[in-house]
């Protein structure tokens, strides 16, 4: 059974995307776009500045209108007029600036106007609330009555994936989420990823970087120019990925890889690895 035919049985299709263009007048920002996410798959969205990667997450997000295209969610067509759309079908997004309250605490962060939700005003319900989803996901904060101008830069994540996940969405989408984080943090944002998925959602997490990429998607879909430009497995070389997101076989990764092959003498291993 090939890789798609298993993703398939493994979760409903979550998301459709089929001919998705966006034009800012003059500028083809996005153009002919394909992308499906099933339900319990972290799809990675990657490709360099300027691919379009932002355009889709705001198009998905309901702050930018496609100029062509379809969407389905969940089996049907929609439209993502505006952000509280998207969000009322089910889409979350997690932009890369966190939209935080610093001065605020981790239980009024995560709430942060929602207030149509069940919880107004009712602090108990809320903090418990609170630490039910972090529990949920394991997270590590020392306390949901901590500031977040005191948390560090993966714990300030892990309470926007956390405030994401309060109105029960389908889908998340993640713009860059561990960009700015040391080695520890990322492990941890990454097992968090892990965990949303696991409890069945869709994700399209948006990165430059490519380990991350492949410790957590279960595929790998490059944009290049605002165009769909491969659909990889989690185990695709650097040199495959690369050559896909710069359109160039000669880059520094596939001399490196070229050269190591020539030094060793011996045959070409197998497509990234040594
Ligand atoms: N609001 C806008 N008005 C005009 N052009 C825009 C607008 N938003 C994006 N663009 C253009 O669309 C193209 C795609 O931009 P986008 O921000 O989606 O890229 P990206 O893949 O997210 O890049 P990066 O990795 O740098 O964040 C770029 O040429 C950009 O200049
Ligand atoms: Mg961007």
């Amino acid at each position: 059974m090939d890789r798609t035919q298993e993703l398939r049985d493994m979760g409903e299709l979550v998301l459709g995307l089929r001919g998705i263009s966006k034009h800012f007048g003059a500028v083809s920002a996005l153009t002919d776009i394909d992308l499906d996410v099933h339900a319990g798959e972290v799809v990675a969205l990657v490709g360099d500045n300027g691919a379009g990667k932002s355009t889709l997450v705001k198009i998905l997000a309901g702050v930018h209108q496609p100029s062509s295209g379809s969407i389905t969610f969940r089996g049907k067509p929609v439209t993502l007029a505006d952000p509280s759309a998207a969000l009322g079908l089910g889409i979350a997004t997690v932009f890369q600036d966190l939209a935080l309250c610093e001065n605020l605490d981790v239980v009024a962060n995560i709430f942060l106007g929602r207030e149509l939700s069940p919880y107004r005003l009712d602090e108990v319900s809320m903090e418990l609330k609170a630490w039910t989803l972090l529990n949920e996901l394991s997270a590590r904060i020392p306390s949901v009555r901590e500031p977040v101008a005191s948390l560090s830069g993966g714990q300030r994540q892990t309470v926007a994936i956390a405030r994401s996940l309060l109105l029960e969405p389908k889908l998340i989408l993640l713009d860059e989420p561990t960009a700015a984080l040391g080695v520890a943090q990322t492990a941890e944002v990454l097992d968090l990823i892990e965990r949303v998925r696991d409890r069945g959602l869709g994700v399209i997490m948006v990165s430059h970087n490519m380990e991350d990429v492949r410790a957590v998607a279960d595929r790998i879909v490059v944009l290049r120019l605002g165009r769909n430009n491969g659909v990889f497995e989690p185990d695709a070389s650097n040199q495959e990925l690369v050559s896909a997101i710069t359109g160039a076989a000669n880059n520094s990764v596939s001399r490196r890889a070229s050269r190591r092959q020539a030094q060793s003498g011996q045959a070409p291993a197998p497509e990234g690895r040594p």
